[in-house]
């Protein structure tokens, strides 16, 4: 797969604290209320195990009912949620991983990320203070940082001599992230992509795409996919439609050659970005 050796096969990733991951996880922004929980169920059914979540998107204890709900065990599942800007405080941020924990009703978070690094707070150090914290005490198994760039990443490695797990980033065709994606690599850090397919903006009808999706007999959907699998990049689309969950999973029965790769990522624009998440000024709380 690409250039990025970690996979241990095309289905599951090793991250560099020892644990796995599936190489394409669920996305699970705006989904919520009852609608919510029968999206992810349906999710879960399909065969995702890897249910991305956030305090900010309001819906932990749908994704928790939704891991109840599937009969999928526990431990087969991994569940992701990310500490909002308001608590990156340390012990605000502490608080924020037990509240999580008991909105999805689990004893340990499987994947805790700090959702955007809020630079002019200057308090994200403290949050990944806090998440060194909660792992080492077994609240949290994985741990890592969402719309990191490399600055932010060296410093919390520098302050705390341990490495993000993963780094969830913006990326899609419109915007490839590949000197980003290039300096996860760097340091050991597997990149997640979040609006894989590039949202609302996809480039479903985009030659390189619609004429892959055509060569190969497959949606436009699973060539998007497929090109985060031979990037490295562990997608996490979102769908609340079923069929389309399970096109987004079976991508593992074609190869897009090196000229369609190139093609696709031809697509980049300067700015490619869906609304301005420059991490370096873009803030949440
Ligand atoms: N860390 C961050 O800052 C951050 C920011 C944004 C998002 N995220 C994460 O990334 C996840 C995914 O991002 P996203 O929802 O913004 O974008 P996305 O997954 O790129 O796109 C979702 C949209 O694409 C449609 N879709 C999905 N599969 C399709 C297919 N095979 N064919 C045609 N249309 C398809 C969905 O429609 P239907 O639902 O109607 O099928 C939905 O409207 C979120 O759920 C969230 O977990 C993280």
């Amino acid at each position: 797969m690409g250039t990025d050796t970690a996979a241990a096969d095309d289905t599951t990733y090793r991250l560099n604290d020892g644990t796995s991951l599936p190489a394409i996880g669920f996305g699970t922004y705006p989904l919520k209320g009852d609608d919510g929980v029968r999206a992810m169920v349906s999710a879960l059914q399909a065969g995702y195990r890897l249910l991305d979540s956030a305090v900010n998107y309001g819906n932990e204890e749908e994704v928790g009912e939704a891991l109840r709900r599937s009969g999928v065990p526990r431990d087969e599942v991994a569940v992701a949620t990310k500490i909002p800007g308001r608590f990156h405080a340390k012990t605000l941020a502490l608080q924020s991983l037990r509240d999580s924990a008991s909105r999805l009703r689990v004893e340990q978070v499987d994947v805790a990320l700090i959702h955007w690094p809020n630079p002019s707070q200057d308090l994200y150090p403290q949050a990944w203070q806090a998440l060194v914290e909660a792992q080492r005490d077994g609240l949290v198994r994985s741990i890592g940082v969402s719309n990191f760039t490399e600055a932010h990443l060296h410093r919390i490695i520098d302050e705390t001599d341990v490495t993000p797990a993963v780094n969830q980033i913006e990326l899609h065709p419109y915007f490839p992230q590949a000197q980003m994606r290039g300096i996860n690599e760097g340091l050991g850090i597997r990149t997640q992509a979040w609006s894989p397919m590039g949202k609302r903006q996809a480039p479903f009808e985009e030659p390189p795409v619609a004429d892959a999706a055509a060569a190969h007999g497959v949606t436009p959907g699973q060539v998007i996919l497929r090109w985060h699998v031979q990037l490295g990049s562990l997608p996490l689309p979102k769908s609340a439609t079923p069929e389309r969950q399970r096109q987004n999973l079976d991508v593992f029965g074609f190869e897009l050659s090196e000229t369609e790769m190139g093609a696709i990522a031809g697509l980049a624009r300067e700015d490619g970005r869906l609304f301005g998440g420059d991490p370096d000024t873009h803030e949440e709380m």
